[in-house]
């Protein structure tokens, strides 16, 4: 007892500690990359050529030195940054008639990431070209940085004009009429001199060769001098359309199975042995694990799920390494983690806010002569271990047993492996993690989600964050929202009520990912005016699905209540989604209460206690006006404007049109008693709403507004989702089935197998005659004797515990779980040993 005191205090100490230090530095976020306000100039001065790194092609990947592949990230991150500008020009050009549209839903960042790592065309002609291309734009200067949204809109601007007076040629994919396109079929000097003349100041173009040089510090004739690149690019990638499908198909059906048995473990067999104590030797034998299997102090009282708590959870990072051929240690921005994980858990934490379940680092190991378990011996077991085609493996027992820390009170995050060669699986958990089995009881990512030139970068969209957002809620229960099967069906299967039935995830429904590729890059250019401050912000408030994610273009069972989301945290889909609309239904964050605090007692209860230990972080200023406020976000007289507002029934966005024969750009303004031009032109309607005329320089083209300025905007609509029920009323099961003989209370959900069956207090699953079950993580013989038997003389019919119960409408899926992309099916494991009726008496020899 006294033991456990010290230990719990001890770690509150460590706990203040690093809270303190990350709340000091919550106002940080800003820190963060931001692309938009760098340039400074029309002169493009500010943007600094550099010295064009080299392409680098490896042949071997695998037994490559870590600052090689260092330069492999950084490469693969130059090339992939131009995927959406690909996509911008692409869009307008003609394809099929009905075609699938597969080719522009390839067009992402990650999927051109991990389309240039495979090995057979890491070295391709096409991604050479590619990089040639990104080079140019994003790799030698500030440019993309700093004018991504501008450059997107001019590109496709340029495109339209390019179908419209260009020659164009037919491009068939073998075997795919309806992946057909056209591409441009003229020389390069040509086309460079058609382009340059379109955007002269006599030229159709010029509002976009305007928008260019003021927003990119490009002009016209470096940027007509591209456009063949573009083109032939494009024309290169859509030749190798299969090859983008399997990728985009391995993202989307991974079905991952490691092809090892893995040794078994005695932990978790023991034939319970009624009434036995604990002795000294398993005592140490627990605490030489680091297991927690303790509650908070007992003056704390956690709350039931259904009053969905506040919830801080810790969370402990293992950084595995690996050593180069020459001794010296990868992967080469690990000794940096700490730092990246913290910059990285700020956007979490920002995501995961409406959902009330919040994290904090308790520990980042990444010292290998402190953690020698963190230092694999090359880079092959390193890229291999979440996948065990090799020996060290991480759901093996062997291995997770002894490394696990402070768990199961901590979320153990494991970080290895990457995207490179061919890889596209980003992480995996077990949903709902196991607060048992260390192997089943912790997530994976890929290092390349926490590396700075990997997805934890603007380029990316920041989507390594999502990946452990994404991750985590696995981990506390959540399945995908577009069910727990990966065929394309319009079943309701996520065991959420309220997500409404899609068809599968984003990938599987192409007409749709195309658009809503642009339709996202719409909201983070125009919305948040590519600054990531604000996409933070929003996202730390969106509660349920935004009206914005609830679109009659986009659903693919029709028949069925609700749009598809685009943005739900729990599907796949571009991270420009999930950056702008990214959200938890209101029944997914229940999912996560009720089933942390059914299967996880000890880090639900431990996360209520952390909640309320530490003093929330005071709210923060409202930030001051932005000095890189557009002046397409003020109106004349310079009062901010509405981001949303309505005008005789027409939403609109900041400084719109809203009259299509006059250039004159309108907006209502943020607080009508705060903005002085308001109150001049008062009557009674000023106090309430004011619509005021935006600057003269606002014109549609500076402010990126098309000929239909409001296309953006979606029409509001929803068939709305069903309101999610109430939480369930507590079980009625009798008293004398919820203990054990040893006196020790039974747990209310306990995996049975490893077939995924679930059973509830005394139970027979198995069949056998005497009842017997999973005893609480608190019960002290817990970590040696974790199933006894019940009192014999029940039943199952008595005890009602024949059939599996589940909790409301957070049933426990048989379903193993999944992930961003696919889940390591559950690893196997022994079942429990029966436990036999009658132990035989102990032999004596
Ligand atoms: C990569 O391609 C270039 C040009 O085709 C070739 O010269 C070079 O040997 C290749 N390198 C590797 C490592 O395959
Ligand atoms: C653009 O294409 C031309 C002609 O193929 C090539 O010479 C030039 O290097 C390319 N530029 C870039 C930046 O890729
Ligand atoms: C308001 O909308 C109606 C119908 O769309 C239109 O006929 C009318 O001209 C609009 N009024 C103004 C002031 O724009
Ligand atoms: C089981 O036995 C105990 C003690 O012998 C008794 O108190 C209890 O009522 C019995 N339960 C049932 C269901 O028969």
């Amino acid at each position: 007892m006294t033991l456990c005191f010290m230990m719990a205090r001890q770690h509150l100490l460590n706990l203040f500690l690093v809270l303190s230090l990350y709340w000091v530095t919550s106002s940080l976020v800003d820190a963060r990359a931001d692309p938009k306000p760098i340039v400074s100039s029309a002169s493009g001065s500010g943007a600094a050529v550099k010295a064009k790194i080299p392409f680098l092609a490896l042949d071997d990947q695998l037994a490559a030195h870590s600052n090689e592949i260092e330069k492999i990230y950084q490469q693969v991150s130059i090339s992939s940054a131009v995927a959406f500008h690909l996509f911008g020009a692409a869009k307008p050009l003609p394809r099929a008639s009905g075609s699938s549209d597969d080719f522009l839903s390839c067009l992402t960042p990650k999927v051109i990431r991990l389309y240039v790592s495979l090995p057979e065309r890491a070295n391709s002609s096409v991604v050479r070209e590619l990089y040639d291309l990104s080079w140019e734009l994003y790799g030698s200067s500030s440019i993309l940085q700093a004018c991504f949204y501008d450059l997107y809109k001019s590109i496709g601007e340029t495109f339209t004009w390019v179908r419209d007076n260009i020659p164009l040629r037919l491009q068939e994919v073998p075997g795919q009429p309806k992946a057909s396109a056209m591409w441009p079929n003229i020389g390069s000097l040509e086309l460079t001199a058609a382009v340059a003349s379109a955007l002269s100041s006599s030229g159709p173009l010029h509002d976009t060769a305007i928008l260019l040089s003021s927003s990119c510090g490009l002009t016209a004739t470096a940027f007509a001098a591209l456009v063949p690149n573009i083109s032939s690019v494009l024309k290169e990638l859509h030749k190798d359309l299969p090859v983008l499908q399997s990728v985009v198909k391995k993202l989307r059906d991974f079905n991952y199975v490691p092809g090892m048995s893995v040794a078994s473990n005695s932990a978790g067999g023991e034939t319970p042995r009624p009434k036995a104590v604990p002795n000294r030797r398993q005592m140490q034998q627990q605490q030489s694990y680091n297991r927690i299997y303790f509650l908070p102090p007992s003056n704390f009282t956690p709350a039931p799920p259904a009053s969905l708590p506040d919830v801080l959870i810790p969370l402990v990072f293992h950084i595995m390494l690996y050593k180069n051929p020459d001794g010296s240690i990868g992967p080469d921005e690990s000794n940096q983690a700490a730092t990246l994980l913290d910059g990285m858990m700020k956007q979490v934490n920002m995501m995961a806010k409406p959902s009330k379940i919040q994290f904090f680092i308790r520990e980042v190991r990444n010292n290998p002569i402190k953690y020698p378990y963190l230092l694999f011996d090359n880079r092959e077991i390193w890229k291999d271990a979440p996948f065990c085609k090799k020996k060290k493996c991480l759901i093996s027992s062997s291995f997770m047993e002894p490394v696990v820390a402070d768990w199961p009170r901590s979320i153990n995050l494991f970080v290895t492996s990457d995207t490179t060669g061919g890889n596209s699986i980003l992480g995996y958990s077990m949903a709902p993690g196991s607060d048992f089995h260390p192997e089943r009881g912790f997530v994976f990512i890929s290092w390349d989600n926490v590396a700075s030139k990997g997805f934890n970068s603007p380029g990316s969209y920041y989507d390594g964050s999502n990946t452990i957002l994404h991750e985590i809620f696995h981990f506390l229960g959540l399945l995908h929202s577009f069910g727990s099967s990966m065929t394309d069906t319009c079943n309701d299967d996520d065991y959420v009520i309220d997500t409404p039935v899609v068809l599968g995830p984003m990938y599987s429904t192409s007409s749709i990912y195309s658009t809503l590729i642009s339709y996202c890059l719409d909201i983070f250019g125009s919305e948040y005016g590519g600054s990531w401050n604000r996409v933070y912000e929003a996202a730390s408030t969106r509660q349920g699905i935004p009206e914005a994610d609830m679109n009659a273009w986009a659903d693919s069972c029709p028949k069925k209540p609700g749009y598809d989301e685009l943005g739900n945290y729990m599907t796949y889909t571009p991270a420009v989604c999930l950056d702008t609309i990214g959200h938890l239904t209101p029944g997914q964050v229940q999912r996560a209460h009720y089933i942390t605090a059914e299967i996880n007692p000890i880090l639900y209860a431990w996360g209520q206690y952390y909640a309320t230990m530490v003093a929330p972080p005071s709210p923060q200023p409202s930030p001051p006006p932005d000095p890189s406020l557009s002046i397409c976000k003020v109106s004349a007289g310079s009062c901010p404007c509405k981001s949303k507002w309505s005008f005789n029934g027409t939403q609109y966005s900041f400084c719109s049109r809203i009259d299509s024969t006059s250039d004159q750009l309108w907006c209502e303004v943020q607080n009508a008693a705060t903005c002085s031009s308001c109150a001049k032109s008062s009557d009674q309607q000023a106090a309430s709403s004011c619509v005021m005329p935006c600057d003269a320089g606002a014109t549609p083209s500076v402010c990126n507004l098309g000929s239909s300025a409001n296309s953006k905007v979606p029409p509001p609509f929803p068939p709305s989702p069903p309101p999610y029920p109430p939480p369930p009323p507590p079980r009625a099961v009798r008293e004398d089935c919820k203990v054990a003989l040893s006196g020790c209370a039974c747990r209310s959900t306990w995996l049975y197998d490893n077939a995924y069956t679930y059973a509830s207090y005394c139970s027979n699953p198995d069949g056998r005659k005497v009842l017997w079950c999973l005893v609480s993580p608190t019960c002290p013989t817990f970590a040696t004797m974790p199933y006894q038997y019940c009192a014999s003389n029940l039943t199952a019919s008595y005890c009602g515990t024949g059939e599996q119960v589940y909790f409301s409408t957070v049933r426990i899926p048989s379903p193993p779980p999944s992930d961003v992309p696919m889940p390591p099916p559950p690893r196997p494991r022994l079942p429990p040993k029966p436990p036999s009726p009658r132990p035989p008496p102990p032999k004596k020899k």
